[in-house]
């Protein structure tokens, strides 16, 4: 090790497309909900890599997974079948209760372009002109970096000197079903998009009778509910799937992050409705479904199904909100704490906006990764499987963060 921490972060700032600003930290390795920098700090990671790392780090299971797989076939591209992400597939398909199809990707932009390509081809099957293709999405929304689902993000600074965006977008307030309906009145709406938890747009949950309302839009309009669980799927709101948490059927769910648990997969689940849109040659993807990311996602996938994760879900999230209300006690700095299972967003108050970015890195100077969803609200996406000392030590790293960073004002 001859290069200091100081001079690898002079390399990526020399190579990197300078599209993202890391903290001033080397991450070497971690094991369950710990990490160390090359220096040998020690972090508690309450961030599990934006919602990826569901099951910690160095999982067991995994890695008996990965090295299984790696030593017989690592990629076929689609052309061949395997057996990984075949048996994946089905075990999705029986988990969701409503999916009939799998089309695999490598990523979540990927997953919601899927979903929107599909959408008007199963509208264009119906004989649906251009015009009356419009997918429709929530502000507020974050649904991927690709052109489409950057239009479909409805949040202008991701669109900013991209245009010309596609057209046949749409959006609407999230939460505000009348606004919903208005949008879908004329018939144009062939798919409603929607994250039942939004995250990166400040963590909200949808209201059930928001998610439920748009189900009904669907119906009455001869549209497609897209339910993009990218983030709040797999687990994190103590449901597989956050739909089940709503009782809401969707026709197409979009997957990623938790999927591959760390390992890059992207997955759309197709219902009965639109399960036979896309035939042979009209999508397809080089890696998508690739062995080596599903047999690490296969093995994820029975850890994510289990009651007793579910359980901790819960648990750790009632005390993450515990612990948050003690510091809201003592520093008066939460206007709101929403969010679901162990998805949760603090809302700073507004003597506090725009300090997210300054907490984070106290917490960083005091062993504790920790993400915001905008400047003003934090964000805690652990590990579904953190431990009750894990969470202890981490609100106890995030209070002396606090106290540091709102002293210095
Ligand atoms: C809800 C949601 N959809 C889509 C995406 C895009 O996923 P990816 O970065 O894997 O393309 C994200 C990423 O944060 C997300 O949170």
């Amino acid at each position: 090790m001859t290069d200091s921490t100081a001079d690898l972060y002079a390399l990526a700032e020399r190579y990197y497309v300078p599209v993202y600003r890391p903290r001033r930290i080397v991450l070497d390795h971690g094991r369950g909900s710990r990490v160390w920098d090359r220096d040998g700090v020690e972090y508690i990671d309450f961030g599990a890599g934006i919602a990826v790392n569901a099951l910690g780090h160095a999982h067991p299971a995994l890695l008996a997974a990965l090295h299984e797989q790696a030593g017989k076939l690592w990629h076929t591209s689609n052309v061949f079948v395997s057996e990984p992400p075949l048996r994946l597939a089905q075990a999705l398909v029986e988990a969701s209760g409503f999916a009939e199809r799998v089309f695999f990707c490598n990523s979540g932009a990927e997953a919601n372009e899927a979903a929107i390509k599909l959408a008007r081809r199963w509208a264009s099957a119906q004989g649906r002109g251009p015009e009356r293709r419009t997918i429709l999405s929530f502000r507020g929304s974050f649904h991927g970096r690709t052109l489409a689902a950057v239009t479909a993000t409805a949040q202008p600074k991701y669109h900013e000197g991209f245009e010309p965006l596609p057209p046949g977008f749409a959006y609407s307030d999230f939460n505000d079903l009348a606004a919903a309906k208005a949008a879908m009145a004329d018939g144009s709406v062939c798919a409603v998009l929607v994250e039942p938890v939004q995250g990166e747009g400040g963590v909200t949950p949808a209201t059930p009778g928001f998610l439920a309302g748009l189900r009904e839009l669907c119906d009455r309009h001869d549209a497609l509910l897209i339910c993009d669980e990218i983030q709040c799927g797999m687990g994190r709101t103590g449901h597989l799937f956050a739909s089940h948490g709503y009782g809401v059927e969707p026709d197409v769910v979009t997957l990623a992050k938790a999927l591959g648990s760390g390992f890059p997969i992207g997955a759309m689940l197709v219902g009965a409705r639109a399960a036979d849109t896309l035939s042979f040659g009209v999508h397809g993807t080089t890696f998508g479904g690739n062995p080596l990311a599903a047999a690490v996602a296969g093995a994820a996938l029975k850890e994510l199904t289990s009651a007793a994760l579910m359980e901790n879900v819960s648990r750790q999230a009632d005390a993450i909100r515990a612990g948050l209300a003690a510091l809201h006690a003592e520093f008066d700095l939460f206007d709101d704490v929403r969010g679901a299972g162990l998805m949760i967003g603090a809302q700073l108050r507004p003597a506090h906006a725009g300090r997210a970015g300054d907490i984070l890195d106290a917490c960083i100077g005091q062993g504790l990764l920790l993400l915001q969803a905008g400047p003003d609200v934090l964000r805690f996406v652990p590990a579904l499987n953190i431990g009750d000392d894990d969470i202890a030590e981490g609100l106890r790293r995030l209070r002396r963060a606090l106290a540091g960073c709102l002293a210095s004002g």
